[in-house]
């Protein structure tokens, strides 16, 4: 196996999480640090400082973090390594807030530090309502816990979980305000999509075989369809999704993250801001789509109500929480153009969408149609096109369509697909995305976290949509049956170029 060139090196640190009490924490968080204890790649010297109102004592929270190892771990929980793990789980209670609260988590992080001998190297995990970024990032400040950025001197990192914002003011505005106190090179924007190993695998696949970048532009590429179905509706996160919808919630972060990945120029590197760079000429190159384009090029849809493997959905506006008439997308798919050399006229089609028939998430490179002669004479009948699909959950690997002759004495052919999957071809599981993400950054590695730039770039593109949707808006929306796989009206805006959605 081949190594990267400059691999970072995790280093001692204390994990602080506002929001220790909260859900991410406890199904994600302390999981994934317990996953890299586990794996042998956690720093020698660790600790982990929880914070939120709920009065909880270290007792507490560690026998929380046991229950969530136990139910949401990728390994399974070991009794001896508990005891080690456990006594490096600490809880402070107090709410972000309340100015003095810093005072005492300073307190405390100085005490756990000499306690066992760390660094005072500090990650800030920002596991709360987005609405509160602000006070956390005055709240450090103003206790001092902020160290600029110095090298051979103690960090202090800071890990903002999505959404940033819900619009490009509103982006600018927290990244303003993340900036008064840290530097860029210390702010990680998660987007838990970029751990995924698929994701990582598709810079692999790319650059590392030399058989895919010769064919990678408009020349031999029909299209693309990037798809990130859910078969989930909108459960409890009502509030949250009224006011974001599936444009908010997906295409802005995670799909145009996946389309960035595709589209990206070969990064002369692998430091974090040379990739980063190349992912960003992508959103620098994409169409605007605004005012009335957005009829051409966009599709948005509820879903109402129907099955969802077997069990009764409702339709969207009648799920609690939810407007009687809202108009809040559930579903959207979108036609876009990436203006560069490479793909220069290759279409791009997203799709996303709550209470599909089911949960997948994948991109499918279309390559063109082989010349119609020999073995694709006929006019009405065209051979299946070679596909290249990534496929990033729920299992993760890839497959590759290709056409074969059917055996017999005939020149019969048939499609066939060969399969790559990632739990067959290595013996152990991948790590979740968080694990790779929280040991990137005690490694300090910004490659896998979204840059301010990216984050801005991406919110003027969807704005454009927003805006557009709100001056051209319907009263209703379109609906499709929960359980299907979408509105007609996505169909509508794929077939009118002769092409179709993959089947999941
Ligand atoms: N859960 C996920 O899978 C997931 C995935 C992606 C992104 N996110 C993002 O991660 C963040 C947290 O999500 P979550 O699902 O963990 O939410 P959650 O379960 O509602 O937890 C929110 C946490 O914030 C704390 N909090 C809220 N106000 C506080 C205050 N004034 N002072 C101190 N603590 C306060 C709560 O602690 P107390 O109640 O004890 O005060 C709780 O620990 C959100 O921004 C969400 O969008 C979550």
């Amino acid at each position: 196996m081949s190594e990267p060139t400059h691999p970072l090196v995790p280093q001692p640190c204390t994990l602080v999480i506002f929001g220790g009490s909260g859900d991410l924490a406890r199904r994600k968080l302390v999981p994934a640090v317990y996953n890299l204890l586990l794996d042998g790649v956690l720093p020698p010297n660790y600790a982990v400082l929880g914070n939120g109102r709920t009065p909880l004592s270290d007792e507490d929270f560690r026998k929380t973090a046991q229950e969530g190892i136990a139910k949401y771990s990728r390994q399974k929980f070991k009794e001896v390594i508990w005891p080690d793990f456990s006594r490096r789980l600490f809880y402070i209670t107090g709410s972000i807030d309340d100015p003095k609260a810093y005072k005492d988590i300073k307190a405390r992080l100085e005490r756990i530090e000499s306690d066992l001998r760390l660094p005072s190297n500090r990650i800030f995990y920002l596991a709360i309502p987005p609405a509160s970024i602000s006070a956390v990032v005055e709240g450090l400040r103003y206790a001092g816990l902020v160290q600029p950025p110095t090298e051979n001197k103690p960090f202090s990192r800071i890990i903002v979980e999505k959404p940033i914002g819900h619009d490009l003011e509103s982006a600018r505005h927290i990244n303003d305000t993340l900036a008064r106190v840290f530097d860029e090179s210390q702010i990680f924007r998660i987007d838990h999509y970029l751990g995924k190993e698929t994701v990582q695998n598709l810079l692999v696949l790319r650059f590392a075989n030399s058989i895919f970048e010769p064919i990678w532009n408009h020349k031999y590429i029909d299209h693309v369809q990037i798809t990130v179905a859910e078969a989930e509706g909108v459960g409890t996160r009502a509030t949250y999704y009224e006011e974001a919808g599936a444009l908010r919630d997906m295409v802005q972060n995670h799909i145009l993250q996946l389309l960035c990945l595709v589209a990206m120029e070969p990064p002369y590197s692998l430091d974090a801001d040379v990739v980063r760079n190349a992912r960003m000429e992508v959103l620098r190159c994409l169409r605007p789509i605004v005012g009335k384009d957005v009829e051409q090029y966009t599709v948005r849809a509820q879903y109402a109500a129907g099955k969802v493997h077997g069990a009764d959905v409702p339709g969207y506006r009648r799920e609690s929480g939810v407007k009687p008439d809202s108009t809040t997308e559930t579903y959207v798919a979108l036609k876009l153009f990436v203006e560069n050399w490479r793909w220069s006229g290759v279409p791009l089609y997203l799709r996303t969408g709550k209470a599909l028939n089911k949960r997948a998430s994948e991109i499918a490179v279309f390559f063109k149609p082989t010349p119609q002669i020999l073995f694709n004479a006929n006019p009405e009948a065209p051979l299946a096109p070679n596909i290249l699909v990534m496929k990033i959950q729920p299992e993760e690997g890839l497959t590759l369509r290709i056409i074969c002759k059917v055996p017999g004495t005939k020149a019969k052919t048939n499609p066939v697909e060969l399969h790559f999957q990632y739990g067959e071809a290595f013996a152990a599981p991948s790590p979740e995305a968080y694990e790779r993400l929280l040991l990137d950054v005690m490694a300090g590695d910004t490659s896998l976290f979204m840059r301010r730039d990216a984050v801005e770039a991406s919110w003027a593109w969807i704005t454009g949509i927003l805006e557009g949707w709100k001056a051209y808006g319907t009263k209703w929306l379109p609906e499709y049956t929960a359980g299907s796989m979408g509105p007609v009206e996505a169909n509508r805006l794929i077939e009118s170029d002769g092409r179709s959605w993959r089947t999941l």
